[in-house]
């Protein structure tokens, strides 16, 4: 078991990415709090985890709730040794559309929502401690609609390299995890219709190398070396799991 006893703390965890994440994360050992901002997707979180899981209502947009969440953590079991920070959304708006708001709106859940999880749970993070944040493929390519989710996901891979060296004295690892195009609820969020979000899926699978969409258990995998010790020497880093979508000429 790579997580024996270990208290794993996952944003996001109800759903997609998180959700299999913390599946894996429970059958490698790890103690696993799960965190999300609806109570109800929370539980059914919850049973997929069957009952085992610490499930923490938060809106990461709110400093004050991941205080609670992580408070909520130390005074069940003491401290943090994984942190998944992965929850993550967004809607398609092209540049006319975006709006103050919509900037906002993605800075607060997809940065500082971010930055703030990893200040609030690296308090009670001790030596030999794991942080892995979800970024994205469009760290490193621009994507037509996609402005704000690109600049914060490119901002959180910025966040690894300081923060991974400001936590390196501690013992504590940061790194990134880069998700390619990977089958999840995600995309029925971004606000297309049916119709257009299928052409952009069938326009998008035409340029990975694999050809297909990744599943969410395959970032599971990939979380998972990096939050256990077997990913020891890595720290700063990001895995970039995409299918040589970012990575083939084509
Ligand atoms: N799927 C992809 O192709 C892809 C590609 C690149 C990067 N990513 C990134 O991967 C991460 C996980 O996404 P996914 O694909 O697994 O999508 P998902 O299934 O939609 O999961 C998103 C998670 O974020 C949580 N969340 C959303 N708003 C929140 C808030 N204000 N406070 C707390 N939690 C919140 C959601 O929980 P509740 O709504 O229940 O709160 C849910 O658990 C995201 O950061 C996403 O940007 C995904």
């Amino acid at each position: 078991m790579k997580l024996k006893n270990k208290v794993a703390f996952i944003t996001g965890g109800t759903s997609g990415i998180g959700l299999e994440t913390a599946k894996l994360f429970q059958s490698e050992g790890a103690n696993v709090v799960l965190v999300g901002s609806n109570e109800s997707r929370l539980a059914a979180a919850g049973k997929e985890l069957n009952g085992n899981a610490l499930l923490v209502r938060a809106d990461i947009r709110k400093v004050v709730e991941i205080e609670r969440a992580v408070e909520a953590t130390r005074s069940k079991y003491g401290r943090i040794d994984v942190l998944f920070a992965n929850a993550g959304a967004t809607t398609v708006a092209p540049l006319e559309a975006v709006t103050e708001e919509y900037v906002a709106e993605n800075l607060a859940l997809n940065f500082t929502g971010t930055f703030f999880t990893i200040q609030k749970a690296a308090a009670i993070m001790t030596e030999g401690g794991s942080i892995v944040v979800t970024t994205s493929f469009l760290n490193t390519i621009g994507f037509p609609g996609l402005s704000m989710l690109a600049a914060t996901k490119a901002a959180a891979r910025s966040l690894v390299r300081t923060l991974g060296a400001e936590l390196a004295p501690r013992g504590i690892r940061v790194n990134a995890v880069c998700p390619g195009a990977i089958a999840t609820p995600f995309y029925s969020k971004i606000g297309l219709a049916d119709a257009t979000l299928s052409e952009v899926a069938a326009s998008i699978t035409q340029k990975i190398g694999l050809k297909r969409f990744g599943e969410a258990t395959e970032l599971a995998k990939a979380v998972l070396f990096l939050a256990s010790d077997d990913a020891s020497y890595t720290t700063g880093a990001a895995l970039v799991v995409d299918g040589g979508l970012t990575q083939f000429w084509r």
